[in-house]
């Protein structure tokens, strides 16, 4: 074992000996940067959470692990069943993504049916714990049901049965969504509309303002979000999605924000520019937001990661918070899950992995540790 390894192993033991934040944070608790396990009470808590280290005008969120690859999984469904795992995000977030239950999927499972009770459990939960809710997502070429993707359906059908869908969920949810994801992943790389969009492909591109439109006469207070991975660095996609918002908000269409994915691999750089790419967003008034943030690596053989891993991983996450943070408008900073144990990386992204911020045991990583030094540092009204 190299000492890097070693070095490695003893972090992954010791925060090991930590209990998952199971206990509300003491009134009046330090909201200094702490490093490590100083931030524990005498039994083990984690007195200091990412959610109190943050400054008021950010939500700090997580994906709840469920549906999706979980299905296929040996366990049962986490969000529901994995007590330990509920208690950490009920105490380090205040806002809450269902990682698929909001999927069309999952929730319109069949043409004149809706499956709300899981992500119904989701916002209870929520409501419970005072956190917000991302609503995700109405329209995306992913993830939907069989039933849509292989009907026969006409044109005027499709577009019947998207403003029914958009209408029915985003109502359902009337005034317990903080932000919506309206419409998710529509470009490609070269800034192209993503022609696997069964309603672009069909309807054509102004079925997005329609989204937006329909989903604001459902839930007049959410707001309204394009999201998108791969607009971490500036490029043509970046291009095509600041030329579609300034074409949205001159029709008046309600857009009210732009979000980076960041789903991060280490086989790329950091992204040092994603600062300025917010601040495009947000210099046309709109809001941004990080949604989806993972960094995985390639694992060595050991499956564990070196010391070095951890802290190139560690950069990267305060990268990403970083760029939040500096852009006025960036409201809400989502990781994608919190635990290694239910990621999606390893089975998208075969032999990489470890991609969030604490190990199967909910151990913390030194990124968990950089965000929250990194949000105690920050201020209020940024
Ligand atoms: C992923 C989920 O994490 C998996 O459980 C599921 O099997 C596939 O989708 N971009 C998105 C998310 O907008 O919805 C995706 O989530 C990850 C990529």
């Amino acid at each position: 074992m190299s000492k890097a390894h070693r070095v490695a192993v003893a972090v992954l033991a010791a925060s090991a000996l930590l209990v998952p934040g199971a206990q509300p944070a003491q009134a009046g608790a330090s909201r200094q940067a702490t490093t490590g396990p100083a931030a524990t009470d005498r039994s083990g808590y984690h007195v200091l959470t990412l959610r109190r280290a943050a400054p008021r005008d950010l939500r700090i969120g997580t994906a709840a692990a469920g549906g999706g690859h979980h299905v296929d999984q040996p366990y049962p469904d986490p969000f529901t069943y994995d007590q330990p795992y509920r208690r950490v995000l009920a105490h380090e977030f205040n806002s809450v993504s269902p990682e698929n239950q909001m999927k069309w999927e999952f929730i319109h499972p069949e043409r004149h049916t809706y499956n709300f009770g899981p992500a119904d459990a989701i916002v209870k939960f929520a409501r419970r714990h005072g956190q917000v809710v991302r609503g995700h997502t109405l329209l995306w070429h992913s993830q939907n049901p069989a039933w849509l993707q292989d009907g026969q359906f006409t044109k005027d059908e499709l577009r019947a049965i998207l403003k029914e869908h958009i209408v029915t969920v985003v109502g359902h949810y009337r005034g317990k969504i903080q932000q919506w994801d309206v419409a998710n992943e529509i470009l490609n790389e070269n800034g192209e509309y993503r022609q696997e969009n069964i309603f672009i492909r069909e309807l054509g591109p102004g079925i997005v303002a329609d989204a937006f439109r329909w989903a604001h006469q459902a839930d007049p207070k959410a707001q309204l979000f394009l999201n998108d991975y791969g607009v971490e660095w500036p490029g043509a996609k970046v291009d095509a999605y600041e030329a579609l918002a300034k074409q949205l908000l001159a029709d008046r269409v309600p857009l009210r924000g732009f979000a980076s994915q960041a789903h991060l691999s280490t086989r790329y750089g950091a992204p040092d520019q994603l600062a300025a790419v917010l601040q495009r967003f947000d210099a046309l008034g709109l809001h941004t937001a990080i949604t989806e943030l993972d960094v995985r690596m390639d694992l060595p053989e050991s499956g564990v990661p070196t010391a070095e891993q951890l802290q190139t991983q560690a950069t990267y996450y305060k990268t990403v918070l970083d760029a939040c943070l500096a852009v006025a408008g960036c409201n809400s900073f989502t990781i994608w899950g919190f635990t290694d144990k239910y990621s999606w990386v390893p089975v998208f992204f075969p032999s990489e992995g470890a991609a969030t911020v604490m190990w199967d045991d909910f151990g913390r990583k030194p990124a968990y540790y950089a965000l929250r030094n990194t949000l105690a540092a920050a201020h209020w009204g940024r």
